[in-house]
């Protein structure tokens, strides 16, 4: 059983039901990350052409496909007139200089790219220290992109200290924030445990709910109750055409981000379709 008594604790009940109860959005995010995938041109504009055709009547989702940076500029031009957007995977903590084999945020939105996804746990892994993930959020927002900043514990302990785990991720990622760009801010929480193919389990929807709040709860900390509310947060972890539907619902995820499940054009657009039925 996860921790209720501290999500609850501070005397913030009635907060935390408007949180969970007045969420004023209704528009999912599906965010497909198709990590260092496909590796050939062909198959990218195969895959990417399923998608969209498998989009163009969908309504009430945002669709976003984040492919390698090589591929940006071909399926950005793929993606006019469509309803799907490109995003990337990362940026550069660096505007720009001496960054051997890095790619800038400030190229990504020359290219008329509006997203990236920053803090993965896979980049991480890599190497990026919060300090590194909070540098990549600034420099992102300064020039101009949408963040989709990505939390999530390594490992899930029954006490709830996987809490602390994701309220320092976020206050170290956030730390400077403007608070005035919030609507730029979107929040992916993908518990590592759960994270691709060597994934030891998936998520409750139950569990996601309770961190929701949880995570909502710290983004009021940095950026006010008001802000907060209206911070999207979505799921990833192994989510797929299987789960979405309870993730959508039950778990009032504000949306997906998708690994696997994404580089699959007839899956993804399952998922999307649960997404704009569930309201
Ligand atoms: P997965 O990846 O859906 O393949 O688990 C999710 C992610 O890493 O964003």
């Amino acid at each position: 059983m996860l921790p209720e008594k501290q999500l609850f604790n501070n005397g913030s009940f009635l907060f935390i039901f408007v949180l969970v109860y007045n969420n004023p959005m209704s528009t999912k995010i599906i965010a497909g990350n198709w990590k260092m995938n496909p590796v050939t041109l062909k198959d990218v504009k195969s895959t990417f052409a399923g998608i969209k055709r498998s989009v163009s009547k969908v309504r009430g989702v945002s669709v976003l496909i984040c492919p390698p940076f090589i591929y940006l500029p071909e399926l950005k031009k793929m993606a006019m007139g469509g309803k799907v957007e490109v995003g990337a995977q990362d940026v550069s903590d660096k505007d720009q200089g001496a960054q051997t084999g890095s790619v800038s945020a400030y190229m990504v939105r020359d290219l008329g790219v509006k997203s990236t996804i920053i803090g993965h746990s896979e980049r991480r892994a890599g190497g990026d220290t919060d300090e590194i993930v909070n540098q990549k959020v600034l420099t992102a927002l300064t020039a101009g992109l949408k963040v989709i900043l990505c939390i999530g514990e390594k490992v899930r302990d029954e006490k709830g200290q996987y809490l602390e785990a994701l309220q320092k991720q976020l206050e170290k990622a956030l730390a400077g924030f403007p608070v005035k760009l919030a609507d730029r801010l979107i929040v992916a929480y993908e518990p590592v445990w759960a994270i691709g193919k060597n994934a030891t389990g998936v998520e409750t929807p139950d569990g996601f709910l309770h961190n929701k709040i949880f995570i909502r709860k710290v983004l009021s900390g940095i950026l006010g109750k008001k802000k907060a509310l209206a911070v999207p947060v979505l799921y990833g972890g192994s989510a797929n055409a299987q789960n979405a539907g309870d993730f959508l619902g039950a778990g009032q995820a504000d949306g997906l981000l998708v690994g696997r499940d994404s580089l699959n054009p007839k899956n993804f657009a399952e998922i999307i379709k649960i997404a704009s039925l569930s309201k």
